[in-house]
């Protein structure tokens, strides 16, 4: 190896601060006016606000906003929602509290006047690991013939190995779970090992660990004086699957569902 190699290799690690985001999408059949609260446990730093738009039946996104996955945060999303095609049924709140990390898992359910909700956490370009907290510079890494893989370390394309990337990897060494990836991974050390790319909803060195869902909670602020038999069936049933659930698991045993009413 020369020193020239090396060098490059170093630099490709280079650390600084971590840099992930936030991605939230929504899905509904209802007219909804809302605004998004995205705040954290640090006192430091002021909560997001974000207001949006839902039209019936179309995916709303609000784009890449920042957060800090690195500090083991808690951050706590709050939507207050107007639903503008049912009055009486307005200003429900739903809320969802979870410790960020890079692919996490949208809920399995989602409450009435919601049918979709997708929260996904994203690293920033060259920037890469559950907490977004490993740098990998791609140029430096295609330079020496590599590429950074997902674990952000020095890596071949997919499917290839060796210090010139020249070999197959055989499947029958591959020992990634639930359709993991086998990859070639090149650290510090710049020796070579197999690792595994996890699909959404995996972790761990194999794969083999599951990544919990989120839950979210709802609250519901209903005009007692138009409370009728259809929206209270409405409100009770309001627990559906998520349309936009990444993988399907088996629901858990305690959906969080409160209704709460207005004493106006
Ligand atoms: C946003 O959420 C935080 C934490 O729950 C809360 O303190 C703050 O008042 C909320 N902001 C608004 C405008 O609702
Ligand atoms: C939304 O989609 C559902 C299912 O595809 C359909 O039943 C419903 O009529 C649609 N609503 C609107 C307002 O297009
Ligand atoms: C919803 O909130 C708005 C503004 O806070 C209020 O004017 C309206 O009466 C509320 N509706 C219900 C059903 O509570």
């Amino acid at each position: 190896m020369n020193s020239l190699l090396y060098l490059l290799l170093l630099l490709a690690f280079q650390r600084a601060e971590s840099s992930g985001y936030l991605e939230l999408s929504f899905k509904s059949d209802f007219n909804l006016k809302a605004v998004v609260n995205v705040s954290s446990s640090s006192e430091d730093v002021s909560p997001t606000l974000i207001p949006f738009h839902i039209s019936p039946n179309k995916t709303e996104t609000l784009h890449k906003i920042p957060i800090n996955l690195k500090d083991g945060l808690t951050y706590q999303l709050s939507i207050f929602v107007i639903n503008q095609d049912r009055l009486d049924i307005d200003n429900s709140t739903v809320t969802a509290s979870f410790v960020p990390k890079q692919g996490i898992l949208s809920p399995l359910t989602v409450m009435f006047p919601f049918k979709g909700i997708k929260i996904n956490v994203g690293c920033d370009k060259q920037w890469f690991g559950e907490k977004c907290d490993v740098f990998c510079c791609s140029e430096t890494a295609s330079r020496v013939g590599k590429e950074c893989n997902a674990l952000g370390q020095l890596g071949c394309p997919e499917g290839k190995r060796g210090l010139d990337c020249g070999q197959k990897i055989a499947k029958t060494w591959c020992k990634c779970k639930n359709q993991g990836k086998c990859i070639s991974s090149f650290g510090k050390n710049l020796r070579e090992k197999m690792q595994c790319a996890c699909p959404v909803g995996f972790s761990g060195a194999h794969c083999e660990k599951e990544v919990p869902t989120i839950e979210v909670m709802s609250t519901y602020g209903v005009d007692p004086k138009k409370f009728e038999i259809g929206t209270a069936k409405m409100l009770y049933d309001s627990v559906i699957d998520n349309e936009m659930v990444e993988v399907s698991r088996p629901h858990s045993s305690h959906l969080l569902h409160n209704l709460k009413i207005n004493d106006a």
